[in-house]
């Protein structure tokens, strides 16, 4: 009897996790919840908590002024055309993938959203649009699910429907699935990286993976973007970059040689000192990004 209660409760759970594959959505709540993070907290408490911290939680909002000259300038003044999926997705391909699954008329909403959370006048507008928008993000779905199998399309075929990509052979109250590309690299690359959209346009919104190839890997560096940017320190889901003290400090090492002499001006002497001082890089790719 307690087996079938348990069995009951599982079924439940599957059922309740998000259904996201395939369907189209008209409204950015429907898209919101297919791709609900909230959906995870509970069985995942400390690293939802973790990523919630990170930028990934924030990927589009953070990235605001950037998105809105993109839309605002690039499509509709440089290029002249109306607000469009098509375009957005160049840089939504990174900065929330889930869009590529609004409607058409859903992402000219969400386009015109962006324009408006920073042009806006109206201060209570202005912060209704910026709250929408915190709703599309790097979440757990689109890593471990969504975009899992990118990397090489080829042979990995489409991420099966509700199964939850991760590191390990574990067993589950949801559908679980080993992914060995998720351990590596080229799974972060794909987005930290060079991007070429199916027109064949090409997105330079950062190079740092490029970075990790030519001038990390190739002198002997080991280390992925995993061991560093999560295994270290138990960093966890808390993806620290830039804007964290902490591992900034861990990407420079600053040696200096100080050697004292007496400098003769005119009939005096002087005592100075000689500062030589190097600066090297420690982290796996250039510093800062951009
Ligand atoms: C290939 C994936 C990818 C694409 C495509 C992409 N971005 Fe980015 N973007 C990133 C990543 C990853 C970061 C964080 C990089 C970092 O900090 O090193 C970022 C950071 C940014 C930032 C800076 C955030 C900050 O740190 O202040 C802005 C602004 C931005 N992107 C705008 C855009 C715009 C506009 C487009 C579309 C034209 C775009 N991005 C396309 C991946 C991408
Ligand atoms: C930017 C991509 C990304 C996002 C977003 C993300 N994860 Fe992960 N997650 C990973 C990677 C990569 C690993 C594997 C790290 C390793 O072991 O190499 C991982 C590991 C895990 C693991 C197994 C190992 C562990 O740390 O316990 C679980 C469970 C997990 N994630 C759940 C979640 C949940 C829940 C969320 C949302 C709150 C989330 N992830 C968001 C990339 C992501
Ligand atoms: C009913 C509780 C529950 C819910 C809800 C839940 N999980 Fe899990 N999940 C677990 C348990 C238990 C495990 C196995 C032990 C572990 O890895 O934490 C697991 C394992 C995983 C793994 C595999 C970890 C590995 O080591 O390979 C991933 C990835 C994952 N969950 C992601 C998610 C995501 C994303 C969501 C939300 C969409 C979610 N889970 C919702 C309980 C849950
Ligand atoms: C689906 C695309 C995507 C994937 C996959 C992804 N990231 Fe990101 N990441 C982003 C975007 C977009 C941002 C920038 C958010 C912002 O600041 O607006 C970001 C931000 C970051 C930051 C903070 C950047 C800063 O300037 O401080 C770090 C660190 C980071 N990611 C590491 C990783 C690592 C490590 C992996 C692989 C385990 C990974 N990311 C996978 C899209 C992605
Ligand atoms: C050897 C350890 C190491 C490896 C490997 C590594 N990183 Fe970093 N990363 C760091 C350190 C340290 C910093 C902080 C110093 C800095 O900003 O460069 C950093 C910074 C970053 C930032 C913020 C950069 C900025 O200036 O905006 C991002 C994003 C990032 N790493 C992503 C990645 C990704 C993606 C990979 C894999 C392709 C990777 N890192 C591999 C150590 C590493």
């Amino acid at each position: 009897m307690r087996y079938l209660a348990t069995f009951f409760l599982i079924a439940a759970f599957i059922f309740a996790l998000p259904l996201a594959a395939n369907a189209e959505f008209n409204t950015i709540d429907d898209l919101a919840k297919a791709y609900s993070d909230e959906t995870c907290k509970g069985c995942h408490a400390k690293i939802y908590d973790e990523w919630k911290k990170s930028y990934h939680s924030q990927s589009t909002i953070h990235s605001l002024g950037g998105i809105r000259n993109f839309v605002a300038v690039g499509i509709q003044k440089e290029w002249d055309r109306p607000i469009n999926k098509k375009d957005l997705m160049k840089c939504f391909h990174c900065h929330a993938p889930q869009l590529s699954q609004a409607s058409d008329e859903l992402a000219v909403k969400i386009g015109k959203l962006i324009v408006a959370a920073v042009d806006e006048k109206d201060e209570a507008k202005k912060a209704a649009a910026k709250k929408e928008l915190e709703k599309l993000n790097v979440g757990c779905v689109i890593c471990h699910n969504t975009i899992v199998n990118r990397p090489a399309i080829a042979s990995l075929g489409v991420p099966e429907k509700d199964a939850m990509y991760g590191p390990a052979e574990v067993s589950a109250p949801h559908k679980t699935m080993k992914s060995n590309i998720i351990k590596e690299s080229v799974f972060c690359g794909q987005c930290h990286g060079i991007y070429n959209p199916p027109d064949s346009d090409l997105i330079m919104c950062n190079t740092l993976y490029d970075s990790y190839l030519n001038t990390y890997t190739p002198y002997g560096g080991q280390q992925t973007c995993q061991d560093c940017h999560m295994k270290e320190k138990n960093r966890g889901h808390t993806f620290p970059g830039a804007y964290v003290a902490d591992i900034v400090k861990e990407g420079i090492e600053v040696t200096a040689d100080a050697t004292g002499y007496k400098h003769l001006t005119g009939t005096k002497w002087v005592p100075r000192i000689i500062v030589t001082a190097d600066i090297y890089n420690k982290s796996g790719h250039r510093t800062p990004d951009g």
